[in-house]
């Protein structure tokens, strides 16, 4: 999950390696480092913590280099610190490497290498990538890279220098993503795309055991099996909006109200009011397979799950699908059988989550139809899949998702319009679900008018540090996504349970310090909920509604209410989490806890 940048150029490398980086501590951001080559001489600075502490460090030296690179890490062998921190180094302290991705064997290759006299001073499992490439260098710089890498098991993106090329930068793939940016005499080669935006619009994607060597004429890609091949360039298109706060004191803040705009964004020139119909033009060419489809299995991790959870409910109310939802990282220990014709789309923000990446791949070797629903584009789900469609919700930088989630949940509800429009479901069905998904911009503006309601409520309950989320049927889903928003950015205790099965265990926790939030909008479970907040209000527990406009009722069993405005039942959910979000939000800042980077997590999961 660590972010990487290279660099090779005509300018000085250092202000545009921290530049880089930077715009890569979404992917980790407990330690960071530095490498230059300048004078003929490595030089390297790292430290814990962010890279804004490094930049400090970085400022004064090594302005002259004009080829580097650098490295922000998300901990996955050994703590956050200095000695742990990339880039590492060969014995002989000839060579650097900066790398994500985990080498599975590498205990084994810290024996083999002790045992042959390498001296070790990190905990890191990179480390032996350094110690494997001086073990296999006999000046070429290349081809040492090619044969440690073949000596490793696992995955990489990584970047390799040398004292003796100093014009010189290796990088190589093989289960963690890695990009070559190409500009006028000068080429990055970073973990993703926004390590060097607007800097060139020219990039390619390097395939996994793609092995690329960049110089300042050029760069050359061979595969491990020592072939040549080309890789084609892609022409990217910057988002304007990228990463800019917009005067927001947090990304997330940006991102929760700009959301009335990512809601109009997935649904621009994708519904057809007076047909009742949505047109997704990235399923257009996989529409006849997916007429016929009877199957389809989602599988996503996270809050990106908890949107294909709702897309199920979703998708079995307006369609005649057999739909199931997985956790990707558990989908490889079933034996799923999959029917002919099966579907299975991939729901991810990144597009670079590694559990699901593997999921598809297991699904994919048994013969499904994949699709992806992204937002990143070109990212490795978008290459994997057959077709898809993409959010167009802009980068989201905050590690909690927020605008991604309402997003989704809206593009799955345009999939299962499309879906059913061509099996069942009738042209007027069809054109009230429409008006409804049109409802929805100015419906979550509403929501964010009561931020200071919300943030009344957050702040008087910032004193609890356990929480329960309940919700039936479409909103049970936006309870799990709740109660995740609130444990990722408050490191409180929080549980979303199914209200149905609260009182199977749920309830035991319950006291007058142990708050609920209740998803409590009017649909048909709506009775069943309310009797579930008297359960919870028997018990002395603390309760805060989310309820819909009008809705008197509820104020009988507590006070702290917070309204959403009447829509079909299904798309209710949708505003109902914005007041979940900010909830999230205003408990966080109460507690002085970071808010778009979170301790331990990271935006961009690509370890298993
Ligand atoms: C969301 O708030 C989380 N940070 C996390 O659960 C995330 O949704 C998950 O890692 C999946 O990421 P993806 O959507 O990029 O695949």
């Amino acid at each position: 999950m660590c972010g990487i940048i290279g660099y090779i150029g005509n300018n000085p490398a250092v202000p545009i390696l921290v530049r880089g980086l930077q715009r890569l501590e979404y992917r980790g951001y407990d330690s960071a480092g530095v490498a230059v080559i300048e004078d003929g001489k490595l030089y390297r600075v790292r430290g814990k913590g962010k890279v804004s502490g490094l930049a400090a460090r970085l400022a004064e030296g090594h302005l002259g280099s004009t080829i580097g690179m650098g490295h922000t890490r998300w901990a996955t062998h050994g703590e956050p610190s200095e000695t742990n921190a990339h880039p590492h180094v060969s014995d002989d302290g000839a060579s650097m490497v900066v790398h994500n991705g985990i080498i599975e064997n590498h205990y084994v290759l810290r024996q083999q290498l002790q045992a042959r006299g390498y001296i070790f001073t990190s905990e890191t499992d990179t480390e032996i990538v350094a110690h494997l490439i001086q073990d296999e260098y006999q000046g070429s710089l290349l081809q040492a890279v090619k044969n440690a890498l073949r000596r490793v098991q696992g995955t990489y993106g990584l970047v390799v220098m040398h004292v003796d090329h100093p014009r010189e930068l290796i990088a190589a793939r093989r289960g963690s993503p890695m990009v070559l940016g190409v500009g006028e005499d000068e080429t990055w080669v970073a973990s993703d795309v926004a390590a060097f935006l607007r800097l060139t619009d020219k990039v390619i994607y390097l395939e996994d055991d793609d092995v690329v060597q960049v110089t300042h004429q050029g760069f050359a890609i061979d595969t491990l099996a020592d072939e040549r091949v080309e890789r084609l360039m892609h022409q990217i298109e910057w988002e304007a909006d990228a990463v800019e706060l917009r005067g927001y004191p947090h990304y997330m803040l940006q991102e929760i109200f700009i959301q009335p705009e990512t809601i109009t964004n997935a649904l621009r020139g994708r519904v057809v009011a007076s047909e009742g119909m949505a047109h997704l033009g990235g399923l257009d060419m996989v529409i006849d397979r997916l007429k016929k489809a009877h199957h389809i299995v989602i599988i996503a991790c996270g809050t990106s799950y908890y949107a294909g959870l709702y897309g199920q409910y979703v998708l079995e109310k307006l369609t005649d699908l057999v739909v199931e939802v997985e956790i990707a990282s558990e989908l490889r220990y079933r034996n799923t059988t999959l029917r002919p014709g099966t579907v299975v789309l991939a729901i991810s923000q990144s597009g670079e989550t590694a559990d699901t990446i593997a999921a598809m791949r297991e699904m994919e070797r048994k013969g499904a139809l994949l699709l992806g629903l992204v937002n990143v584009v070109g990212s490795t789900i978008t290459r994997m899949t057959e077709a898809g469609v993409y959010n167009h919700a802009g980068t989201e930088i905050g590690v909690a998702s927020t605008k991604i989630f309402t997003s989704q949940c809206c593009i799955l509800t345009l999939i299962a319009l499309l879906l059913g429009r061509f099996k069942h479901l009738s042209v007027t069905d069809g054109m009230e679900i429409v008006a409804g998904l049109e409802k929805l911009p100015a419906q979550i503006a509403a929501v964010l008018d009561q931020a200071e309601h919300i943030r009344a409520i957050a702040t008087s309950y910032a004193q609890f540090d356990n929480y329960l989320f309940i919700g039936r049927k479409y909103n049970y889903p936006i309870a799990l996504e709740g109660a995740l928003k609130l444990k990722e950015i408050s490191y409180v205790h929080a549980e979303g349970c199914a209200a149905g099965e609260m009182k199977h265990g749920f309830l035991a926790m319950i006291d007058e310090r142990f708050p609920t939030l209740c998803l409590a909008t009017k649909d048909t479970t709506y009775e069943k909920t309310l009797s579930n907040m008297q359960e919870i209000k028997s018990r002395k527990g603390p309760l805060i509604a989310i309820a819909t406009e009008g809705d008197t009722e509820i104020t009988s069993i507590t006070n702290d209410v917070i309204y959403t405005p009447p829509n079909l039942d299904f798309l209710q959910p949708i505003p109902a989490v914005v007041a979940l979000q900010l909830f999230a939000y205003y408990f966080a800042i109460e507690r002085n806890c970071e808010i778009d980077q979170p301790r331990n997590l990271a935006k961009s999961v690509t370890v298993e």
